[in-house]
């Protein structure tokens, strides 16, 4: 991966205000698609003037808690247009052009596998049988960047459940689409295309792990991974692979694609751990864009609480 860093100089006047993002989220309450988590966000992502503190709901599940942050958002405007996405390209902020005429309809993600219902489910499918609800996670890049993005998506959980996996299933494994009609970078053959990731069960039916079909209220872009895309928030982004066309229950551990390239550096659990180093730079921090001075890194990405008893007993440098 690039070890290049560049920074994205933010002026003041490209931050999304917050009461714009606000009156989208009015918007979308009336759409029926913003859930407890979202109205969260109100109470703890706003100044405490600007929201009274009876709209907090109470009985949340641990994935709405966590997926309501005290952290402001990062712009629209930074996520969308600095991405990662090696099938287009390797700059970050050339893929949103590049992606521009991506088709991602009509789209179909093939689930088959250690299942006893495999199905195709076309996004139309998708976004009518799941319960598409807002999570605010934070983003912690492996190259030392980090974001805080509102995404819209489901429990990778429910998706699960609707194919019945059998009791050989183990892992899961991800798939994303290898068009070289459309995606320039694959003609870059270091890589081992198509991009692959994968889980272990137990991690894919956490609560925390969505496919997400949308982020700031709005569909998914096509450079964010359009049109349904995984994000795991305490593992670094690279598993939080894009535009997926398959899913696969296995009995073994998937080969990924970064593990592939340099196992020595990108394993499979890839956790978010703030003591274990990039051979080549250090993880205790991170640049949060749009912010000048650098964030402590948290173990878990701060999600601790809810996944770190998934580990137990393992050896913390084999999670990296
Ligand atoms: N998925 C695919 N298919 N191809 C990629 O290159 N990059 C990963 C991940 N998913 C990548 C991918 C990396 S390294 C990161 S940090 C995130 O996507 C970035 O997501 P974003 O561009 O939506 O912020």
């Amino acid at each position: 991966m690039t070890t290049k860093y560049k920074s994205v100089p933010l002026l003041s006047s490209e931050v999304t205000q917050k009461k714009d993002y606000l009156s989208r989220r009015d918007f979308l309450k009336q759409a029926g698609i913003v859930t407890a988590g979202a109205a969260l966000l109100a109470a703890c992502g706003t100044p405490a003037d600007e929201t009274p503190a009876t709209s907090v709901p109470q009985n949340l599940s641990p994935a709405q808690e966590a997926s309501s942050l005290s952290e402001e958002l990062t712009a629209q405007e930074s996520v969308l247009t600095y991405n990662n996405y090696y099938e287009f390209t390797t700059d970050k902020e050339r893929v949103a052009k590049l992606a521009e005429n991506f088709q991602s309809s009509p789209w179909t993600v093939e689930v088959s596998g250690l299942v006893n219902n495999p199905q195709n489910f076309s996004i139309e499918d998708i976004l009518g049988n799941f319960n598409i609800e807002e999570r605010i996670y934070r983003m912690r890049c492996v190259e030392a960047w980090s974001m805080v993005i509102p995404w819209n998506g489901f429990a990778l959980s429910e998706l699960i459940k609707a194919v019945d996996p059998t009791p050989e299933a183990k892992y899961i494994r991800f798939e994303t689409l290898a068009d070289p009609d459309q995606m320039p970078g694959l003609s870059n053959g270091l890589y081992p295309w198509p991009y692959q990731e994968g889980l272990r069960l137990d991690e894919a039916l956490n609560d925390l792990t969505i496919l997400s079909t949308g982020l700031y209220g709005e569909e998914l872009a096509s450079q964010n991974g359009a049109p349904i895309r995984l994000v795991v928030p305490w593992k670094y982004g690279f598993k939080s692979i894009k535009s997926i066309v398959k899913i696969e229950l296995t009995s073994e551990q998937p080969s990924t694609f970064w593990e592939d390239i340099a196992p020595n550096e990108y394993g499979f659990f890839a956790n978010v751990n703030p003591e274990i180093d990039h051979p080549r730079w250090s993880q205790a921090s991170e640049r949060r864009i749009g912010e000048l001075k650098r964030r402590e890194t948290l173990p878990f990405n701060g999600y601790a609480g809810e996944v770190a008893h998934l580990y137990e007993g393992m050896d913390p440098a084999k999670l990296f």
